[in-house]
């Protein structure tokens, strides 16, 4: 279209608006500037219309929203300890999975394009300061995770972080500003996510002003279609990168590229694997893995009928105990085959209402005291019935999983803060230093160890070879 005149530009743009019931976008065209119709227009033409009377139908005005499946069960987990049994292949997939990282063919993958409006940070969440002592931002504990493991592994693995339109700048101003956090800048990668536009409960999708469309970022589902746009896939594939060691950008635990999750994925020949713990209590508000109609899946937790979230078996355990802390290997060829066809590709939209203010036919500005719009979001564990052999593997909440999404109470800073230090207390114990505790069991003082110098539990007894200086009350920070 690159030789299209302003003309036949705004002739076909208001054609598509026409047909498709969306007319009202250029309603106040006559207003503008010569630079606020460039950008209105562009705002437009990311819009995908081909899907989008589809998309209206069936998600906006019917509300057709997620349907459970018909006949549901739990699913089948590795567990976090090997029995006797599977000694032998968790140690393979151990082997497999460090000759994995170490021969390049693991990137490690944030998505990082939320606008974490619980957490009330006016920023890029990754840019949240976390650590128990040192105060490091989330993106630096990632950083130094990479870090650790390059030099565990002998390794230089690649990170891919997604941000959104709203926050690509700041995130990459803030790496920039903090050189990289000691990573080689070629090696972090940024790419944005795409956008979805906010409708009103007719149908009408909302501007934000009168020369923008009202956008949200289109959901981590959107990071599959983004890694094919944004030319990452292709590189992925140039450097001989398999798997994408999926994470959140909210959790401080997380094992940025582990050896035996990646190395059973491999060995198992899963195109899309997954790590669960067991619920803390039955409405926990994480997403669930079950088996629905034959397939692996996830059931959000607002999605999962309450009498199925209670269930028991006939032990008295919690039937749907599989919580998902949404960390995934994914095959970079799994990618490759969803997306091959981008214009038709498309994982199931959720649907959210929200408050969004608008631009009314008028032009004026409104501020909705009620949720009046209705947001369009693809959850990236949609791609897992689509997988070939699905893996599902436990592993233990305290050593990686504590998210920070609230500014309070559950699921806060205060809870993520507690559980390093507790993570980090438990590792010395276990290395033969164990550190003073109150009378109630838990460490008095602050505790924290770097990625840098170790990775885990076992790597702590192995790197640490003389006691740390421990007093009661007194903080020690590892490095
Ligand atoms: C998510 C999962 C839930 C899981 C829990 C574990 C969903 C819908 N639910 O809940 O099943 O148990 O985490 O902590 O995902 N993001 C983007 N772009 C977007 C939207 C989100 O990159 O458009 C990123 C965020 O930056 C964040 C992550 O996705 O890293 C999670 O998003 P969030 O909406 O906070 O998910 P939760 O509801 O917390």
């Amino acid at each position: 279209m690159s030789n299209e005149s302003p003309q036949s530009r705004l002739a076909r743009i208001r054609n598509q608006l026409e047909i498709s019931g969306q007319a009202h976008l250029l309603k106040h065209w006559d207003r503008l500037n010569d630079r606020q119709r460039d950008e209105l227009l562009g705002d437009i033409e990311q819009i995908n219309f081909a899907a989008l009377k589809g998309l209206v139908n069936d998600y906006v005005l019917s509300g057709k929203g997620f349907r459970l499946p018909t006949e549901i069960r739990p699913v089948e987990v590795y567990p976090a300890r090997p029995g006797i049994d599977l000694v032998g292949k968790y140690a393979d997939a151990l082997k497999r999975g460090v000759a994995l990282i170490k021969a390049g063919k693991v990137a490690a993958f944030t998505v990082a394009g939320g606008q974490g409006t619980r957490l009330g940070f006016d920023g890029p969440k990754g840019a949240f300061r976390i650590s128990p002592i040192r105060q490091k931002p989330l993106f630096q504990l990632f950083a130094e995770g990479i870090r650790g493991s390059n030099r565990r592994y002998g390794a230089d693995v690649p990170w891919y972080i997604m941000t959104s339109p709203q926050n690509d700048r700041a995130t990459r101003e803030f790496f920039a500003e903090n050189g990289y956090f000691g990573l080689r800048p070629e090696r972090v990668r940024f790419f944005t996510q795409g956008v979805m536009p906010a409708f009103g409960r007719d149908g009408r999708i909302l501007l934000d002003q009168p020369h923008r469309v009202a956008f949200s970022p289109d959901g981590h589902g959107g990071s599959l279609l983004a890694l094919k746009r944004s030319g990452c896939l292709a590189e992925m594939a140039a450097a001989g990168v398999e798997v994408i060691s999926y994470f959140q950008v909210d959790n401080p635990l997380v094992s940025v590229v582990d050896p035996l999750f990646l190395g059973l994925h491999a060995i198992t020949g899963s195109e899309m694997s997954s790590k669960v713990i067991p619920k803390v209590d039955d409405l926990e508000r994480v997403g669930n893995f079950v088996i629905g109609d034959g397939r692996t899946m996830v059931v959000e937790y607002s999605d999962l009928p309450e009498e199925l979230a209670r269930a028991r078996d006939e032990r008295g355990n919690r039937l749907y105990d599989a919580g998902s802390i949404a960390i995934h290997a994914i095959d970079r060829r799994f990618v490759e085959r969803l997306t091959a066809d981008e214009a038709t590709f498309a994982l199931p939209w959720h649907r959210a209402v929200k408050k969004v203010p608008f631009v009314n036919d008028a032009g004026v500005r409104v501020e909705p005291a009620e949720p009046n719009a209705i947001k369009l979001e693809a959850f990236i564990f949609d791609a897992i019935p689509l997988a070939g052999q699905p893996l599902v593997l436990q592993t233990v909440r305290s050593e990686e999983f504590s998210p920070v999404k609230n500014d309070r109470g559950v699921d806060s800073a205060e809870t993520a803060r507690r559980d390093m230090v507790l993570r980090a207390a438990a590792w010395l114990d276990g290395a033969g230093y164990p550190v003073p505790r109150r009378a109630d069991g838990t460490p008095d003082g602050l505790y924290e160890i770097s990625p840098l110098l170790a990775l885990d539990a076992g790597h702590l007894r192995e790197v640490l070879l003389e006691p740390p200086p421990m007093v009661r009350g007194g903080d020690v920070y590892l490095e």
